[in-house]
């Protein structure tokens, strides 16, 4: 009996969403320079500018001309990098035509392009220019292969339906580690997103999203407990499901195109100061007080969102 399907999140994001409100993304959290997420930073700021410093520590920004946001939100990461470096061009791919019409007036100011599209449908060529990628916190949104049968994976098991192909393409191409359980998930648009961005040559490549292999790291070490799915997770959201992702058939896939890659937690750039107050805050569990409630929230986000930054080595760059 047929169990397997594709989760997907299109018609929601075309004919659905009227606010960002429901699925509060660390961009979100950290906009207002009040909120009690940024009073625990290290350095007060928002996140696109807490991004773009990060990223001059690992990237060639001087390198970078022409970027491309894809599910850019409400804009505010881009805002923040066209005003670090107004010689930036930008294109917005978004396929909610409310949050692209969001982006429009925050970058009104700017030399910024504007596509109403899926990004996994898009024309190639698109991307033909692109020095630099930015996909923060969509990648959970792309299409999501779910009950896949372990089967599919062997060579005696003949998949007859688009999907079961589809899977095993992905597996045997990049040799994903075979999952243990009888039925599992496979981040499936997010690959393929990768696949065409890696196929396209774009030199570098950002990636964010909550993940479901990400560990507590030392310096919240007894602070917060984090559940290690190892495959993809569902989260019910408003009007949609969207999935956490495996980061490590990412980097298989990248790997595969010779990109080398970089891999995190948002803690790297986004560093909060645990002093005793927030220790106490993060220990006394769930809260009737707002400002802990969001304090212990936005701490728990910083380490289960994973990143990488993939780069292609000089000699593979585009001349
Ligand atoms: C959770 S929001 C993240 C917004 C923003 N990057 C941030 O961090 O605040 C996901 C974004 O991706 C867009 N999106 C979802 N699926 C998409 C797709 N297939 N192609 C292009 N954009 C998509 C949504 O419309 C939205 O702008």
């Amino acid at each position: 009996m047929k169990k397997h399907f594709l989760n997907t999140t299109d018609s929601y994001h075309r004919y659905g969403l009227s606010s960002l409100s429901w699925e509060v993304t660390l961009s979100v959290m950290l906009e207002n320079p009040q909120s009690p997420c940024r009073s625990i930073l290290r350095k007060s700021d928002s996140f696109g500018n807490l991004l773009f410093d990060y990223l001059c520590t690992v990237l060639p920004m001087d390198r970078i001309h022409h970027l491309v946001e894809i599910g850019g939100g409400y804009g505010h990461l881009m805002r923040d990098f066209l005003k670090r470096n107004n010689m930036l061009s930008a294109t917005m791919i978004d396929l909610s035509p409310f949050l692209l019409s969001q982006q429009q007036e925050t970058l009104q100011e700017h030399d910024v392009q504007f596509i109403q599209e899926n990004f996994l449908e898009i024309n190639d060529s698109v991307l033909s220019d692109i020095d630099l990628a930015i996909l923060n916190e969509v990648i959970g949104d792309f299409p999501t292969a779910c009950e896949i049968p372990r089967n599919t994976l062997f060579d005696y098991y003949e998949p007859v339906d688009t999907l079961l192909n589809e899977v095993r393409r992905i597996y045997n191409s990049y040799r994903i580690a075979l999952p243990v359980a009888d039925n599992f998930t496979l981040n499936l648009g997010a690959i393929q997103a990768l696949e065409k961005l890696c196929a396209a040559q774009v030199p570098y490549i950002y990636i964010s999203e909550h993940s479901c292999e990400a560990r507590v790291p030392k310096e919240l070490a007894g602070l917060l407990e984090l559940a290690v799915a190892g495959d993809p997770e569902c989260i019910r959201l408003k009007g949609h499901d969207e999935y956490t992702i495996r980061f490590t058939d990412l980097e298989r896939v990248a790997t595969f195109f010779g990109y080398s890659s970089r891999r995190g937690q948002y803690l790297d750039f986004v560093e909060p100061v645990i002093d005793q107050k927030v220790a106490f805050i993060m220990h006394l569990g769930p809260s009737r007080i707002d400002r802990y409630e969001i304090i212990q929230q936005f701490i728990e986000d910083l380490a289960k969102y994973e990143y990488l930054i993939l780069s292609l080595p000089p000699e593979k760059l585009r001349s």
